[in-house]
C-alpha cells in the first residue's frame, strides 16, 4: 500500500517564517510528511519551480447572506468558494447575520443550511449580533461559542445593525467573559445620515458622494470610541475593513499602549480610490463600499500599515452585489441616490493575487508576512491554528502552488464567482496561483476549476488565544467580578 494518496515533490515550501526546498506527503487530507525524496505516492504533483503556501484564509466575506434591506449576495456557498479556491484560498469564515428580533441559533441552522453539500473549501462562521438581547448575551451566544462560534461582529452604523455604546460594553464584556473575539465595523452612524442628507438636500446623490458622506472623521472617531470601551472592558477586538491614515493612527496607538486591538484591511484600500466612484453614469455604484475607498496618499498609509504590522489580516470583505438586473446596484440607486446602493465589492479571488503581484513581487512586502497576513494570522486569530494557515506534520493539506511569473490580466470572464462585474477589471498581475488542493484533493488546476461536488467541511473554532484579555481593565474595572477594584487612577 502506498505511503502517501499524494506528494508534492520539488516545490519551495514558504510559511510565514520559514522558506525551504522539500517534498510534501499527505495522507487522508493531512500532511503527514514533510521531508527530501518522499516516494511510495500514488500519484505524484510536480511543484518544481513553483512556491508551495498554505492556502489562504479570507476571514471577511459575505456569502449567501441574507439582509436587512433585502439586497441579495451573488454568490452562495458553492460559487464563493469555487472563486475562492481558484484564488488560492482554501478557506473562508463567512457571517450567520442575525437580524433583530431572530433567535441566533436559528440563525446557525440556517446559515448551516445554506452551506451544507455546497462547499469547496472549508468553512467556519462568525456571528453577526444586531440584537444584543439578555437571551442572546445570556444564553445563545455562551451555547454557540462552546459549539465552536468564537467570534463575532458588531456594527456602529446600519440602522438594522447598529449597537450603541452600551450594548457594545455588554457584548464585549460576554466575549471577555466567554473567551471570544470581536470584530468592530466602525463608522459614526450619526456623522454619515448627517452628512447623507445635507448632501441629497443639496442635489448630490451620485455615487462618489457616498465617500463624502462615509468622511474618514466618522472612521477615526468610530475607531477610537470602540477602542475606549474595549479597553475599558479589557477585551481583545479587531477592527475590521480600515481605510485611511486616521483609524490606522488609533489603532497603532492603542497597539503601542500594549492594548489587544487588532485591525484588517482590504484590497479595496490598496487599490480603489474615491474616484473611482466618480465614473460615466451610475459605474461608480461598482467601486462603493463601506468605508469607502480613499485618496492615493491614504492607499500609501494602508500598504504602511501592512508591513509595519498595524494590520495582523488581510481579507477581502467580498460582498457581491451585482450591478445590473433587478436585484442590482444600478436599479436600487439610479436616481434614488448613493445612499440606496448596497454596499459592497467583491474580492474573493483576487484578494491574494493583488496582493503578491504588487506587495511581494515589487518588494514592497515580505513574503513571510504576506503568508502571515493572508493564510497564519487569520487562522490564529480566529483559533483555527495550527490545524488550518501553515504547512506542517498534522495541517490540513490546504495547500496551493503559486507561479510567480505568471502574468494575468483580471477580466470578469476570467473569474469564477457569479459576480457580473470585477472592479479590477484590466488591472495586470503578475504571480497567480496555478494549483489549489483543499482537504488533500485538487480542485484547480491551471485557471480550470476542477472540484466536482463540494467537499468542503463545516471546521468549528477554538477559543482564539488573540481573544484571551490582557487581565485586569487599566481603569479598573474588573468585567469578571463585575466591579471596580477601589483604584482612583485613570
Ligand atoms: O461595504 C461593505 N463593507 N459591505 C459589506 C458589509 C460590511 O459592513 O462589511
Ligand atoms: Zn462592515
Ligand atoms: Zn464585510
Amino acid at each position: 500500500m502506498a505511503s502517501f494518496d499524494k506528494v508534492i515533490t520539488g516545490g519551495e515550501i514558504v510559511t510565514a517564517s520559514d522558506r525551504y526546498f522539500a517534498d510534501i506527503g499527505i495522507k487522508d487530507g493531512v500532511i503527514a510528511a514533510i521531508g527530501r525524496d518522499l516516494d511510495g505516492a500514488a500519484e505524484v504533483i510536480d511543484a518544481a519551480g513553483k512556491l508551495v503556501l498554505p492556502g489562504g484564509i479570507d476571514s471577511h466575506c459575505h456569502i449567501d447572506q441574507p439582509s436587512s434591506s433585502g439586497a441579495i449576495t451573488a454568490d452562495d456557498f458553492e460559487s464563493g468558494t469555487r472563486s475562492a479556491a481558484c484564488g488560492g484560498t482554501t478557506m473562508i469564515i463567512p457571517f450567520a447575520a442575525q437580524h433583530r428580533g431572530q433567535s441566533l441559533r436559528a440563525v446557525v441552522q440556517d446559515y448551516h443550511a445554506r452551506a451544507e453539500g455546497k462547499a469547496h473549501t472549508d468553512y467556519a462562521f462568525h456571528l453577526i449580533i444586531s440584537d444584543p438581547t439578555d437571551q442572546v448575551l445570556g444564553q445563545e451566544l455562551p451555547a454557540l461559542i462552546k459549539d465552536g462560534y468564537t467570534s463575532f461582529k458588531i456594527y456602529l452604523t446600519y440602522d438594522s445593525l447598529k449597537l450603541d455604546d452600551r450594548q457594545v460594553l455588554d457584548v464585549l464584556a460576554t466575549a471577555r467573559r466567554e473567551g471570544a473575539m470581536v470584530m468592530i465595523h466602525a463608522e459614526n452612524h450619526d456623522v454619515i445620515n448627517w452628512l447623507t442628507e445635507r448632501l441629497l438636500e443639496s442635489g448630490h446623490d451620485a455615487p462618489p458622494f457616498h465617500a463624502v458622506a462615509h468622511a474618514a472623521a466618522a472612521e477615526r472617531e468610530a475607531t477610537h470610541r470602540a477602542i475606549t470601551l474595549a479597553e475599558i472592558v479589557d477585551q481583545p477586538m479587531l477592527v475590521v475593513h480600515v481605510s485611511a491614515k486616521a483609524a490606522i493612527d488609533e489603532i497603532r496607538e492603542a497597539k503601542a499602549r500594549g492594548l489587544k486591538i487588532y485591525g484588517e484591511t482590504c484590497p479595496q484600500y490598496l487599490f480603489l480610490t474615491a474616484h473611482d466612484m466618480d465614473r460615466e453614469g451610475f459605474e461608480g455604484a461598482k467601486y462603493m463600499c463601506s468605508p469607502p475607498p480613499r485618496d492615493k496618499a491614504n492607499q500609501e498609509h494602508v500598504w504602511n500599515g501592512l508591513t509595519s504590522g498595524v494590520f495582523d489580516v488581510f481579507s477581502s470583505d467580498h460582498a457581491p452585489y451585482l450591478y445590473s438586473g433587478d436585484e442590482g446596484k444600478a436599479q436600487h440607486g439610479h436616481g434614488c441616490g448613493f445612499h440606496r446602493v448596497a454596499n459592497g465589492v467583491p474580492g474573493l479571488e483576487i484578494r491574494m493575487p493583488l496582493l503578491f503581484s504588487e506587495g511581494v513581487r515589487t518588494g514592497r512586502l515580505d513574503i513571510h508576512r504576506f503568508v502571515d497576513l493572508c493564510c497564519t494570522r487569520p487562522a490564529r486569530m480566529y483559533g483555527l491554528s495550527p490545524r488550518k494557515g501553515t504547512i506542517a506534520v498534522g495541517s490540513d493539506a490546504d495547500i496551493v502552488l503559486w507561479d510567480t511569473e505568471k502574468t494575468v490580466t483580471i477580466t470578469q470572464e476570467l473569474l469564477h464567482d457569479n459576480m457580473d462585474y470585477t472592479p479590477y477589471e484590466g488591472r495586470v498581475c503578475t504571480g497567480w496561483p496555478v494549483l489549489t488542493l483543499t482537504g488533500g484533493e485538487v480542485v484547480y488546476r491551471d485557471g480550470e476549476f476542477v472540484a466536482r461536488k463540494g467537499k468542503g467541511r463545516f471546521i468549528p473554532c477554538d477559543l482564539p488565544e488573540t481573544a484571551k484579555p490582557l487581565g485586569q481593565s487599566i481603569h479598573g474595572f474588573n468585567p469578571a467580578e463585575g466591579r471596580y477594584a477601589g483604584r482612583y487612577e485613570a
